[in-house]
Parts: C-alpha cells; sequence; structure tokens
C-alpha cells in the first residue's frame, strides 16, 4: 500500500498552503491558464505573469479584529452614494483592496463551516470561467463547457451508482473495442442531471420533479402537467423527511406549491431516520397513516449528511420502505436523498455505495443532491442534481424559441430551474475531477475525517466538554458542560465563549442552537459545530483551535469569576 503522507503530500498540493509554500505553484498555473485562455481571446502573443516577492509578515488569523461597525463606516465613507462619475481602476482597486483585509480568510484554523478551501484547480478553471463570460444556457454560448458539464455529471452520477448519460457522445467516431463497449453503455436507461447554483436550487429540482409525477395522471387527462395547469385540485399531498433535513426542504415545498406544512419531519435514532422503526412519529408509521387517510405522498427526502452532525439516514432501508409502500399502495413516491454535503464521500472507499459503504443505497434513489461547492472542493457556485432516470429530468422541461432551437444542440438551461448561468460551476466541478481523481479525494477525505476523530479524541479526554453524536464524517458538534450548571447556564457559556472565540479571529468553530437528545428528552442547546475541511489543516491547527475554545470558555467563565471558580481550575488542569 501507497504511504498515505506521500499521497497526502502529494493531493495537498492541489490547494494553495496558506502559509505559502506552495504560492510559487499556484501563481505559476494561474499565469499559465490566463496567458493560454487571453492568447484564444486577442489573438496575441500573452505571457501573463504575476509573481511574488516577499516573506510572511503576520500570524495567520480567520479575520483581522476590526469590529463590524468600523467596517460598515469605512464602507460607507468610501462611497455613501452612487458615484456620479465613477472612479478610475486605481481607485478601485486601492479602496476595495483595503475594505477586504477584514474580510474572512477560510484558511487551515477556519473549522466551522462546510466552506471549501483554495482549491487550485478549481481556482484556475474559475478564472477562465470569469474572463471568458460563457452562458451554460445554451450551446450556442458555450460549446465546450456545455459538454464539459455533461462529462462531470456523468462521473458524479457513476459515483453514486447511477449509470451515466453517455448519449451526447453518440455522434463522435470510434472505432473497435471501445465502440463497441460505448456503444452498448449508451444503450442503457441512463441518468441525467446538471450543474446547479448550489444544494438549494438542486433539492428545488427535485421536489419539482416529485410534486410533477406525483400528479401524473394530469397529464394523461388533460395533456398537461401540473406544472402547467397548477395545483388545480384540492390535492392533499405530503413530504416526509427527516427532523434534521436542511432548512431549504421545508422552504421549498412551500416553493413547490406543495406547502411548507405538508413537508412532515419524521423522528430520527441517533440523527438518523430509521427504516425499521415503526413508532408512532417513525417514517414508516407516518408515511402508512398519510396513505391511509387519503393523503398523496409526494416524496421522502433523506439525508446523507446532516447540516448539523454529517448523519447519514438509513437509505437502503429507506428504498426498501418504498418497495413495500409501492406494494401496498400502488404507487411509489419519489425518494431524493439529500447529500449536499455528503455526496462528495462516494469517492471514498468506506463510503462509496459501490463498495457496499455508509452511502449504499444512495443508487436507489430517484434523485440525489450533490454539492461540488462542499466536499467535492471547488469554488462557489457549483452544486449538481443527479436523477437516476432520464426521464424525470425531462418532467423540468421547457421551451423558449429565441433560446433553444430544434437542431440537436444540447440546451442545458431547458432542465433546469436557473436560467442563466456563468461557466463556473461547470468548468471548476470539471476540473477539479479531472485534477484530483478518485485517489486524490480519497486522500483528502481521509486526512479530513482523521483530523475529525483526532479532535473527538481530545474532546473524549476531557471531563467539562462532551461530544453529542456519532461521528461519520467530518462534523463534530461538542459543548462544554457542567453538570452543577442549569442546561440554561451552560448554554449561555457556550454562546458567549463563540463569540469571544470568533472576535479573537484566530480560529474559527461555529456555534449552534441545535436539537439534542438530552437525558431522554429532546432539547435545543447551544454547541460548538467543528468541520475540518482544509487540506492543509494539521493536527497542530486542531490543537490550536481546541485551545482557542478553552480559552473563551475560561473567559467567559472568570468574568463571572465568583460563581465558576471550581470550572476554571478544572478546564486550566486540562479538564482532568
Ligand atoms: C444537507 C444540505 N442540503 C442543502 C444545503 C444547501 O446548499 P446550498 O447552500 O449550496 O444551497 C446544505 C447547505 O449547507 C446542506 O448541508
Amino acid at each position: 500500500m501507497e504511504n498515505f503522507e506521500i499521497l497526502l503530500g502529494e493531493y495537498r498540493n492541489y490547494f494553495l498552503d496558506p502559509s505559502g509554500s506552495n504560492l510559487k505553484e499556484f501563481l505559476h498555473y494561474s499565469n499559465k491558464m490566463l496567458t493560454k485562455v487571453l492568447q484564444m481571446y486577442t489573438k496575441r502573443d500573452v505571457k501573463v505573469k504575476i509573481s511574488y516577492v516577499g516573506e510572511r509578515t503576520a500570524e495567520i488569523s480567520i479575520h483581522d479584529k476590526t469590529d463590524s461597525s468600523t467596517i460598515k463606516k469605512k464602507i460607507f465613507d468610501a462611497a455613501f452614494e452612487m458615484p456620479e462619475n465613477g472612479h478610475s481602476l486605481d481607485e478601485l482597486v486601492d479602496t476595495l483592496g483595503d475594505l477586504l483585509q477584514s474580510e474572512v480568510c477560510f484558511n487551515t484554523k477556519f473549522l466551522g463551516q462546510m466552506h471549501p478551501h483554495d482549491s487550485i484547480p478549481s481556482f484556475v478553471a474559475g478564472i477562465t470561467a470569469k474572463f471568458l463570460n460563457g452562458n451554460t444556457v445554451a450551446e450556442e454560448v458555450s460549446r465546450v463547457t456545455t459538454y464539459l458539464e455533461k462529462q462531470a455529471v456523468g462521473w458524479l452520477a457513476e459515483a453514486c451508482g447511477y449509470n451515466p448519460d453517455l448519449t451526447w457522445l453518440e455522434d463522435i467516431k470510434l472505432e473497435g473495442k471501445i465502440k463497441e463497449v460505448l456503444d452498448k453503455m449508451i444503450e442503457l436507461p441512463s441518468s441525467s442531471g446538471n450543474i446547479t447554483c448550489g444544494g438549494t436550487t438542486a433539492n428545488f429540482a427535485a421536489l419539482l420533479v416529485a410534486r410533477n409525477k406525483a400528479f401524473m395522471e394530469d397529464i394523461y387527462w388533460r395533456k398537461e402537467g401540473v406544472a402547467e395547469a397548477g395545483l388545480t385540485k384540492k390535492e392533499d399531498c405530503v413530504v416526509f423527511g427527516s427532523e434534521y433535513s436542511h432548512y431549504s426542504i421545508e422552504k421549498l415545498c412551500g416553493y413547490a406549491g406543495i406547502g411548507s406544512k405538508k413537508f412532515i419531519k419524521v423522528n430520527t435514532t441517533d440523527k438518523k431516520v430509521d427504516a425499521r422503526d415503526t413508532r408512532p412519529g417513525s417514517l414508516k408509521q407516518m408515511m402508512w397513516q398519510a396513505a391511509k387517510e387519503g393523503k398523496k405522498v409526494v416524496g421522502v427526502v433523506a439525508v446523507a449528511g446532516t447540516t448539523e452532525t454529517g448523519n447519514i439516514d438509513d437509505l437502503e432501508g429507506i428504498a426498501n420502505l418504498l418497495d413495500e409502500f409501492e406494494n401496498e399502495f400502488e404507487y411509489r413516491p419519489h425518494f431524493h436523498v439529500d447529500a449536499a454535503h455528503g455526496g462528495g464521500f462516494v469517492f471514498h472507499d468506506l463510503y462509496s455505495p459501490k463498495k457496499n459503504g455508509l452511502l449504499k443505497g444512495i443508487n436507489r434513489a430517484d434523485s440525489i443532491t450533490v454539492d461540488p461547492h462542499k466536499m467535492l472542493y471547488t469554488h462557489y457556485n457549483a452544486g449538481c442534481i443527479l436523477f437516476k432516470n432520464k426521464q424525470d429530468h425531462y418532467l423540468l422541461k421547457q421551451t423558449a424559441d429565441y433560446l433553444f432551437k430544434n437542431d440537436g444542440s444540447c440546451n442545458l438551461g431547458q432542465f433546469r430551474v436557473e436560467g442563466s448561468m456563468g461557466l463556473e460551476g461547470a468548468i471548476q466541478t470539471w476540473a477539479s475531477l479531472f485534477c484530483l481523481g478518485k485517489k486524490g479525494y480519497q486522500t483528502i477525505l481521509q486526512h479530513v475525517l482523521d483530523l475529525t476523530e483526532y479532535l473527538e479524541g481530545k474532546i473524549k479526554a476531557t471531563t467539562c466538554f462532551e461530544v453529542l453524536h456519532k461521528r461519520e464524517m467530518n462534523i463534530l458538534c461538542f459543548r462544554y458542560y457542567n453538570p452543577e450548571f442549569s442546561e440554561e447556564v451552560n448554554n449561555e457559556i457556550n454562546k458567549e465563549a463563540q463569540k469571544r472565540m470568533y472576535d479573537t479571529g484566530k480560529a474559527y468553530i461555529s456555534n449552534e442552537n441545535q436539537l439534542h437528545t438530552i437525558a431522554g428528552e429532546k432539547k435545543k442547546i447551544e454547541v460548538f459545530r467543528a468541520i475540518p475541511m482544509h487540506p492543509w489543516t494539521k493536527r497542530e491547527d486542531i490543537d490550536f483551535a481546541f485551545e482557542e475554545v478553552n480559552n473563551a470558555i475560561c473567559s467567559t467563565l472568570s468574568d463571572r469569576e465568583k460563581y465558576f471558580q471550581r470550572s476554571i481550575a478544572s478546564i486550566k488542569n486540562g479538564g482532568a
């Protein structure tokens, strides 16, 4: 087996090291790419040369200490009203450059959100996309990127266990064995999908398709579906999903005309929807009850990597439950998996559905959301919706004579929620998959999983912090907890400490008010949520960030010294 550290060193170099060790390479590839694209555009012999000189002058932190009102005042002073005559480019660079000095740096000590960091392939692809400013709405204005998108979506579909759509390759001239293989593959019923501007619009596409499928008979009777006719009947319909679903699902059920109140959150066990559970409030009990009451079950939305704790619903079990439901009620609700965060893990052996990993069953879903701008490390904006069955994707079809000509061209805008979209999402996704490959993702993801495990070990070694859930991905929620204080006081301390930590700006772990089961009772509590993500984050950064948590808790407690003396002593002694 190859040495993990060697592999990590190799693949980590696809990301800019915030301490500057590979800054030269970063500039080299950015220059090279810009040179190529400017040459193509201007037909001149261009040579872009952005270089750097100098040493690091300050410690790395996630932001400087400028407070929010000072930032607002600076923006106000720079331009209160829209300028009458405009400013020079020099003034722009000076003003904007100064203002942005206080912006957040998503570096190795930023451990609090699922935020992609410093990918060089994505950056290099992204600057060219910015420059070219094409539009993936129609092939006419993105004759290359349209197919880069088709290919990247196919790669993701395949990793999720779907048959990739290869029909776009039908007209290329191939010979021999490779042609035979391709022809065979093209004949298989294929999946489809597209890049979106994020997980929210990907989920929206899935819910619209679920809704259109649920009222399919309308198409038969009136030659038009619910998308054209609207929800005209008094349809009483419901969508089910985890109580830990992303907030977009409830919102989008409203936007799709299903009704946000008709999104029914079911109970979970250890933060996961358990398909075998039949107790009141479970998925099975709620689905069967709804169907018996005559409600139409439009769909079930499972989460593969919850936003809060990264836990994965029982995907295989839910797929089986839908089989059972279909046998009994003679229709099959749409099964969507929201893997906006967890989708990237399909490239890791421990998770791969093809290797019976933790995401097994994802291939049985009708649609899947994967956000490249999360665990596939592209820059924003890049989401992706995949449909197992191409026919489902076609339910989103919209024509427009001026744009979508019937000449065999591939017009992605016809089948998506978004209209115009820059090339970034597609090119960045393609470039990241192209450079890192399966092994690159396996390596980088293993690294962030190791860091999460390391943090868990540190927390568990103390007596004043507790881990709040089973670790399944690179998300870990924990809190400071003193049993001598009320829940309210513990909450207050965690919340205040996080604010102090953020203001200090040296490291970042987010703070959230989350639903947890505490002593058998479901309650909202204040927690720290760590998400190690940066490929250059090391154990020392985790040590540093956890030390910052400790410092913030200590300073919070010491401001209430007379009440909390004992607790401070315990933390200072390493919580022992
Ligand atoms: C599980 C899940 N679904 C959907 C989304 C929404 O994604 P986006 O912010 O890209 O719209 C998120 C974002 O955190 C998420 O965690």
